[in-house]
């Protein structure tokens, strides 16, 4: 064969291989509302920055016809690429060839880029459309599942991981994007379980449908095994590109940092009046955030999960920042089981990847419950505690109006090592709400007054007086310093500023044990 016979053959080749399972089934997956593989990296990835590698693996299995069915690439297509500029290791499941399903040789090269992405500290974006193990290979293929588990475990806190589930995604499958830091739905289109409907119909005799055991809607409010959800695969793509422009490439390097044109000494003087007079009043913390960060942005994860905790990022004075907050609009913004377990698994991805942690406080305390405790909001809320004490990045604290309890002490209080602690004139740092401390410690006072009413509300404007307010916290140093709302932004970035170089660390040992 000459030369130029040779690049054509390749480019036959490559052609074969860019036409996956064939058009049949291509035209099928945009039938389900779905792109192809290679789509959604073209969407994913800055125009012209894919470099595909193993375009030529095969399965190397004969068992129940696979021998004729052997199709280049084998259900995968994986490379890296650049987004934003920076690089990105990817791998994209191709349902339109034998339903994207794990074979050996599938699991090799997505465990290849896993490998090149630790190694070069990058993160790894897997887009999730398979049937589960590839039935005809049997055992090898959950030898194959195994390998990359392994991987997404090590290289858990070294290199940002994120997945999207763009189809199904069932039985031991779900585990992959299970530890990675983030994972992606659409609606309608993607589902995730360990057992799917029939067989759940078989045990237990439930009847569910497919969306309704594990769509977008389910795993993004109820049980929070997902952290966005998007209408539709362009926008799902875009959400990634929009998360990976505020975190690291990997854990020694910082988040990029974003010039801002948003003034760092900008006063927002409607702040001032943003907290209602009475405290058991609600309001939207959303507000509060989005008059303080850059730009008014805030990237909020898991907005539709435990929604009496907000987290996500945004920027002050161009750096990526974490954002831990009450939801004081949603069940006051108590901590309950489900809050603590969302605000620690955030608290230690920002800690992770060197992304400092802001915290706004407005917390009641914890939930009072037999549910709740029954539920182990002890050990749930341990979890808060503990990725609140171990997290070395920098912690910045405001707290708005109620910092009660031991929720007090959880929330980034400097006793844990927050860094900076600020309070607002009209917060409220007490072992209690006044109205409960009163009747606790005032109980026989009030029942023998000649009018306990009259009684009562005096012991709480006197309680109130004492301890409802910020000094006597400020008084021991516990707070640094009470600033007026308005200038929060300016006070927050200054802080920062001033915490860029921290350097801070933990005991050596092999890991900590995380009340799990
Ligand atoms: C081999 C598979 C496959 C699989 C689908 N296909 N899943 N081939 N192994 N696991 C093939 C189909 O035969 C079909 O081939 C093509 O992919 C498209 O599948 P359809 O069924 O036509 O698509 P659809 O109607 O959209 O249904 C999708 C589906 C269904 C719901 C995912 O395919 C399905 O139920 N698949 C099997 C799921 C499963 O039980 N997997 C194993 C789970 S055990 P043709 O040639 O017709 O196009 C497991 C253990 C993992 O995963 C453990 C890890 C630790």
């Amino acid at each position: 064969m000459t030369t130029r016979q040779r690049i054509q053959e390749l480019r036959r080749l490559r052609a074969e291989a860019l036409a996956g399972g064939g058009q049949k089934r291509i035209d099928a997956q945009h039938k389900k509302g779905k792109l192809t593989a290679r789509e959604r990296i073209d969407l994913l990835l800055d125009p012209g920055s894919f470099n595909e590698l193993d375009m030529f693996v095969t399965h190397r299995s004969n068992d129940f016809g696979l021998g004729e069915q052997r199709i280049w690439g084998d259900g995968v297509v994986t490379g890296y690429g650049k987004i934003d500029g920076r690089l990105v290791y990817v791998f994209s499941q191709d349902f339109t060839v034998l339903g994207g399903s794990m074979s050996e040789a599938n699991a090799e090269k997505i465990c290849k880029i896993m490998d090149l992405a630790l190694k070069n500290g990058a993160p790894v974006i897997g887009l999730n459309d398979s049937g589960g193990a590839r039935i005809q290979e049997g055992v090898v293929s959950l030898g194959a599942y195994a390998d990359i588990f392994l991987r997404n475990t090590l290289a858990s806190g070294v290199i940002p991981q994120i997945s999207a589930i763009l189809g199904p995604c069932a039985g031991g499958a779900v585990y992959s994007p299970a530890i990675t830091d983030f994972i992606f739905m659409v609606e309608g289109t993607s589902h995730m379980f360990v057992t799917g409907p029939n067989v759940i119909k078989t045990v237990t005799h439930e009847d569910v449908t497919f969306d309704e055991l594990g769509g977008a809607a389910v795993h993004n409010g109820i049980s929070g095994v997902a952290h966005f959800s998007s209408p539709n695969e362009p926008a799902c793509l875009a959400g990634i590109r929009t998360l990976l422009s505020y975190l690291p490439g990997n854990n020694v390097d910082d988040p990029p940092f974003v010039a801002t044109d948003d003034p760092a000494d900008r006063a927002d003087e409607d702040l001032d009046a943003l907290i209602p007079d009475s405290p058991n009043q609600p309001y939207d913390m959303h507000e509060i955030i989005r008059r303080v960060v850059d730009g008014g942005t805030f990237f909020e994860v898991q907005p539709d999960y435990a929604r009496n905790i907000l987290v996500g990022f945004a920027r002050l004075g161009g750096r990526a920042v974490g954002i831990v907050a009450q939801q004081p609009a949603v069940l006051a913004g108590v901590l309950d089981i489900n809050a603590a377990d969302k605000a620690a698994r955030f608290v230690r991805f920002c800690d992770c990847f060197n992304v400092p942690i802001v915290t706004f406080e407005d917390v009641p305390g914890f939930l009072p419950g037999v549910g709740q405790e029954h539920g182990g909001i002890i050990r749930h809320g341990a979890k808060l505690l503990f990725a609140y004490c171990e997290a070395t990045v920098p912690k910045v604290t405001v707290i708005t109006r109620k910092a009660y309890g031991g929720a007090y002490d959880v929330m980034s209080s400097k006793h844990v090592r927050g860094d900076i602690n600020y309070a607002w004139p009209m917060a409220e740092i007490a072992v209690m709400g006044v109205d409960g401390a009163v009747n606790i410690i005032f109980k026989d006072e009030i029942d023998h007054a000649t009018d306990p009413e009259a009684r009562r509300k005096e012991l709480v404007a006197d309680y109130q007086a004492k301890f409802a307010n910020p000094y006597v916290a400020a008084a021991r140093g516990y707070i640094d310093e009470v600033i007026e709302p308005h200038a929060t932004r300016a006070k927050l970035i200054a802080a920062l500023d001033m915490l860029k170089n921290k350097r801070d660390s933990n005991p050596p040992k092999k890991h900590g044990n995380i009340p799990l």
